[in-house]
């Protein structure tokens, strides 16, 4: 051994232990990462790690075999995220609580429109404030006010239509331009109380209709938009308007929130965008519940027949009609995303995935809907379905504030339909996939 080295040596005998030690220590945290990394990628969902983002495109029953090769909880790899999805409602509601403080939605950012943003995105005491109010002036009650002028609406709708084309070819665009506009005209009535004839009114449909140029609502706001800004600013002069001469009588939800003094920036932001994310909603479901009249003549005379029209029986039977319709069709997405690592059911859940519950899918079990890709309304007729094996808007506190009005809207129309119309498709193809949701084509 040369000096130099013998030097060196001698010089790092002293601290050979310590470095020893440290390599030791090194090591053991190298190989328990792998070892918990290792378990963790073991443990994950089955399901495949490849793209399905084009099958989900194209096929709707890609989740359904993917839950038929995997299981009701299964991986997946959709728009570059790790998404889990579930399937079952009752397994659903289980799993988001058991991590309800890892959770959060992930619905499209709206804080740049109005402070906090809107109530589906927001969580925790804050979301449980706001869903208090926004409950409270959705308490039932609104409809009846309303019913004469809504069903002119929808007659109004379908005469608009027939002008277009006396040949009942309507096409898909003028079919959605139409159903737009009633179900704009509806929202504003119910939740605002404005005539969508009177200058407020048109002013308010122009408003909404320049936040959303394209037929469905952008997929998020970066930054203040001036199309919101003037509907807030209709909404407001409404507001002081309100304000100086608040009648007894309870006609809209606007009214009631002025009422309770519960109309801060938050609140009337929640309602002023809610319209728009609703009237979109609610007119993919009259769209789909157009195509299952046009195929399903019996499920029509069943509404006309079961009583005489606009009765006690022919509303049940239009009501099992859009239940029939949003169980088979116009399904929402349930989606959270979890900030930690989480265990459920013997799987890891990586942070930062996200989880999604599988409504279509869960709707087509046909252990509680025999031959469940049949449309079949009467199903729902006499029958209580809980919501462990129907929900259609949602299972867990972020559940639809507007389901009643949803129903009970989607029934008038569905009633006006079959009382003056028929409805008939002149050329029928397989649903294509929207920005949000499969509709009819
Ligand atoms: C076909 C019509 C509709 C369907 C199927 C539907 C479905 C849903 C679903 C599944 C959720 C829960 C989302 C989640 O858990 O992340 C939800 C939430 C919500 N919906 Fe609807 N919806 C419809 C129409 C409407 C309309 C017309 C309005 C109001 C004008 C509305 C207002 C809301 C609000 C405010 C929430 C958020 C509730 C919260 O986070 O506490 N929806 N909807």
């Amino acid at each position: 051994m040369s000096n130099l080295a013998k030097r060196i040596y001698w010089f790092l005998l002293p601290v050979a232990e310590p470095l020893f030690a440290l390599r030791c220590c090194l090591q053991l945290i190298a190989r328990s990462g792998l070892v918990a990394g290792l378990r963790m990628f073991r443990q994950l969902p089955p399901g495949p790690f490849r793209p399905i983002d084009e099958a989900l495109r194209t096929d709707q029953h890609t989740l359904l075999a993917l839950a038929a090769k995997h299981g009701p909880i299964f991986k997946c790899n959709w728009r570059g995220e790790r998404v889990v999805m579930i399937v079952g409602f009752e397994r659903a509601l289980d799993a988001f609580q058991s991590c309800p403080h890892e959770l959060r939605s992930t619905y499209k950012s709206t804080e740049h429109l109005f402070p906090n943003g809107h109530l589906r995105a927001l969580h925790g005491d804050m979301h449980h404030h706001y869903r208090q109010i926004i409950l409270r002036g959705l308490r039932s009650g609104l409809i009846p006010v309303h019913e004469a002028a809504l069903r002119a609406d929808v007659q109004r709708c379908f005469l608009k239509l027939h002008a277009l084309h006396p040949s009942h070819n309507v096409n898909t665009l003028e079919l959605i331009n139409a159903l737009r506009g009633l179900t704009t005209r509806m929202l504003l009535r119910v939740f605002l109380g404005i005539d969508p004839d009177s200058p407020k009114g048109k002013a308010l449909r122009d408003g909404y209709d320049a936040l959303t140029p394209g037929l469905a609502p952008a997929f998020g706001y970066q930054r203040q938009n001036p199309a919101f800004e003037h509907l807030i600013a209709l909404v407001t002069t409404e507001v002081s308007r309100l304000q100086q001469d608040l009648q007894s009588i309870e006609v809209s939800v606007l009214q009631r929130l002025i009422a309770e003094q519960n109309l801060e920036p938050t609140t009337r932001g929640i309602l002023v965008y809610m319209l728009e994310t609703g009237r979109f909603d609610l007119y993919s479901l009259f769209r789909w519940m157009l195509y299952y009249l046009a195929k399903h003549p019996p499920a029509a005379h069943l509404i006309t027949h079961a009583g005489s029209l606009r009765s006690s029986a022919g509303a049940t039977a239009a009501r099992a009609f859009v239940h029939e319709t949003l169980r088979l069709n116009q399904s929402e997405a349930i989606q959270r995303r979890i900030d930690d690592d989480h265990q459920y059911a013997g799987y890891s859940i990586p942070s930062q995935s996200q989880l999604q519950v599988c409504l279509w899918e869960t709707h087509k079990d046909p252990a509680v809907f025999a031959q469940p890709f049949e449309f079949n309304p009467s199903r729902f007729i006499n029958a209580t379905h809980s919501l462990d094996r129907f929900a259609p808007f949602g299972v867990d506190e972020h559940r639809c504030a507007a389901a009643e009005y949803v129903i009970d809207l989607a029934r008038l129309f569905v009633e006006e339909a079959v009382a003056s119309w028929s409805v008939a498709i002149f050329q029928d193809a397989a649903p294509v996939r929207g920005n949000y949701h499969w509709e009819p084509d």
